[in-house]
């Protein structure tokens, strides 16, 4: 069954699609089947991975949600072999109102994409800069959540606020939600609160906080321009060193634990113990 990773942080532009599209491409390329839904009504990660508008109105994750298509048939498959895309446009706004008073509101998103998990190893959800419904949908199907976050004085306010939401969340409707790290965005490491704000996070979180640190990179801005990942625009650049070594962490947090061995007894040496 795939893992599902919410990316999330009810901060605006503090690289979130950044992060779930360069990650996923980035999963992508470690042989990791990978599918990225776009769950914000800008539809950042769709625009930004090449896909306009006009060729995905009427087959997004609002109609699959609403249950007016099967999420199956939103499932499009991008430029990079292995990494496959969930698309959202303004509709998806609708959703947040709409489902406010639907049966199981905050479960529609887990329930949908029960019946593709187990097509993939990893499924990132890109979310809007809020803590709202669809957030809450998110949370609730994910097994984890990823806050990209910039070293700024009030980052540190919004990551306890994000923190207690995920709390909640765990508590009321889905007990296996964990944190899978905070990511630090463009990181500048001449600036001396970057560091500060980093060594609070380390802190309270240590080893949650991801060894990479993104840094501020013009080619990471550039590449949704071309709608593609940086790892398709520039695989030299800082940008994209920094994503495949923030994916490394990830796949590397998540490699199954090795199979609990039998005790050693005297009757039976273990291998290679043997004369
Ligand atoms: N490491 C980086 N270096 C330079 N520019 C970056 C970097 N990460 C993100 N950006 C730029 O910063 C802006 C905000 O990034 P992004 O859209 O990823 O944030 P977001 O958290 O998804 O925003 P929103 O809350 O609106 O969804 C974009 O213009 C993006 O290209
Ligand atoms: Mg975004």
């Amino acid at each position: 069954m795939g893992k599902v990773i919410s990316i999330i942080n009810q901060k605006g532009g503090v690289g979130k699609t950044t992060s779930a599209i360069n990650l996923a491409a980035s999963l992508a390329v470690a042989e990791r089947q990978t599918l990225l839904i776009d769950f914000d009504p800008q539809g950042n990660a769709t625009s930004g991975l090449g896909f306009s508008p006009e060729k995905v109105a009427g087959k997004t994750i609002y109609e699959a949600l609403v249950g007016q298509c099967s999420l199956a048939d939103t499932i499009l498959e991008s430029e990079l072999p292995g990494l496959f895309v969930i698309p959202a446009d303004q509709n998806l706004s609708g959703a947040e109102v709409e489902l406010v008073g639907a049966i199981a509101r905050e479960q529609k998103l887990k329930k949908i994409l029960d019946t593709v998990r187990g097509r993939f190893h990893y499924i990132l959800i890109d979310c809007p800069p809020s803590l709202g419904m669809l957030t809450i949908n998110a949370l609730t199907a994910s097994d984890s959540y990823l806050v990209p976050m910039q070293c700024e004085y009030f980052s540190l306010e919004g990551l306890s606020q994000l923190v207690s939401t995920a709390t909640l969340i765990q508590g009321a409707l889905n007990p296996n939600l964990s944190l899978e790290g905070i990511l630090l965005t463009m990181f500048d490491s001449r600036n001396n609160l970057a560091h500060q704000v980093a060594d609070e996070v380390k802190k309270h979180f240590g080893e949650k906080l991801f060894a990479t640190v993104i840094p501020r990179n013009i080619k990471l801005s550039e590449a949704p321009s071309h709608g593609k990942p940086v790892l398709l625009y520039d695989i030299e650049s800082k940008g994209a060193r920094s994503y495949l070594e923030a994916t490394k962490e990830i796949i590397e947090r998540n490699l199954p634990k090795a199979a609990a061995r039998p005790p050693v007894t005297s009757e039976a040496p273990a291998p290679g113990l043997q004369q």
